[in-house]
């Protein structure tokens, strides 16, 4: 079964289109995350899926139900989606049970079954034996995995995060991502996670749509939008990848190439339907940098920051002095601002012509 399936999406809000043509198939119990720059309409796509949102084109399915477009839209409390933002905003005056249970109390359950129920959740999130405190009796993260309760005593199919862990510090944040892996692992629900960070998003999720500007860029898993990307957005936003221009001399029809990239004869992977051509690019990672005595390419160092057991060197081609590029070099090896070095490139990716998701 389906978890999600949201096909060619469109929002505009007055004559600004911020969402175009979003489409992404969700398996049922998969984690994924949309990761993008600021105001590429992450937080506008994930209240379109809650229903907060209506759609000008496209079509949205929570699990085989048709909840958005062709003329259905069904309002966020049929949707069976649950959703935690980052500002978890739980009620002081009542306890964790209250908190958790509120919903169930509006929605008229029984007692019994409501307690029931909240129990559950709060079980789900490791929080038995936490229903009595009131919320200023918790750490920050025991705060959210209550505002996590919460989301799960209706049982969504589906559960909504928008950048819950952006307010918590860096110990807490690392805590509260085995919190979440554990508990998709034990609920098997369907999440999407939004997230800045990309350490997170990696850490987390089975697949991540990357956007930009109200587009989907691709839609892959951690390490194929690492070694793969579809096109510049996602190499250079992914892991700082460096982008540099490439002729491609050769192809042997099964991910390999040989290319020039400034003035170097280089082999490198690439799809298998890649082509000999003039104009390409390529996505380079820190690792595929070597510094070497001769036979490379020149470049000028601007800025070399230490990193505790090696360096990070910023350094331009000199022959294209508008590349940047950098890359760790190992203690005791030194460079400083302006020093000119050789580099060697030892692999890269082909970004393929079309910029196919
Ligand atoms: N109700 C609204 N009316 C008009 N414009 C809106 C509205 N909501 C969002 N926008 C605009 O839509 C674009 C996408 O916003 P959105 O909040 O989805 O971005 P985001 O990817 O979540 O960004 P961030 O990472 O900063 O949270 C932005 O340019 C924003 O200004
Ligand atoms: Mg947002």
């Amino acid at each position: 079964m389906a978890g999600l399936t949201i096909s060619q999406l469109s929002k505009s809000f007055n004559d600004t289109k911020v969402l175009t043509d979003v489409s992404l198939d969700i398996a049922n119990g998969e984690f994924i995350a949309v990761l993008g720059p600021s105001g590429c309409g992450k937080t506008t796509l994930l209240r379109m899926i809650a229903g907060f949102e209506q759609a000008n084109d496209g079509v949205i399915y929570v699990g085989d139900k048709l909840v958005t477009g062709k003329g259905q839209f069904v309002p966020p409390e049929k949707r069976r989606v649950g959703i935690v933002f980052q500002n978890y905003a739980l009620w002081p005056h009542m306890t964790v049970s209250e908190n958790v249970g509120y919903s169930l109390k509006i929605a008229k359950v029984e007692k019994a079954e409501r307690e029931r129920r909240v129990q559950e959740a709060l079980k789900l999130v490791d929080l038995q034996g936490y229903g009595d405190r009131r919320p200023a009796n918790l750490s920050g993260g025991q705060r959210q995995r209550v505002a996590l309760a919460r989301c799960l005593v209706a049982a969504p199919s589906l559960v909504l995060f928008d950048e819950p862990l952006a307010n918590l510090d860096v110990h807490l944040r690392a805590s509260m991502e085995d919190e979440f892996a554990r508990f998709h692992k034990r609920s098997g629900t369907t999440i999407v996670y939004i997230t800045h960070d990309q350490a997170e998003a990696m850490a987390l999720a089975d697949r991540i749509a990357v956007m930009d500007k109200g587009r989907l860029m691709q839609f892959a898993s951690p390490k194929t939008l690492y070694n793969e990307p579809a096109n510049a957005m996602v190499a250079s936003f992914i892991a700082q990848g460096m982008v540099l221009p490439a002729e491609i001399l050769s192809v042997n029809g099964s991910g390999a190439c040989e290319a020039m990239v400034l003035g170097q004869q280089v082999r490198l992977r690439c799809r298998a339907d890649e082509v000999v051509r003039k104009d390409a690019q390529i996505c380079i990672r820190e690792d595929d940098l070597e510094l070497v005595k001769q036979d490379g390419f020149a470049v000028r160092v601007k800025r070399s920051v230490y990193q505790g057991g090696a360096s990070r060197i910023e350094a331009v081609a000199e022959q294209a002095p508008e590349l940047n590029l950098h890359f760790n070099l190992p203690d005791p090896l030194h460079l400083k601002a302006d020093d000119v070095a050789q580099l060697r490139i030892r692999s890269g990716w082909v970004i393929p012509e079309a910029g196919a998701v």
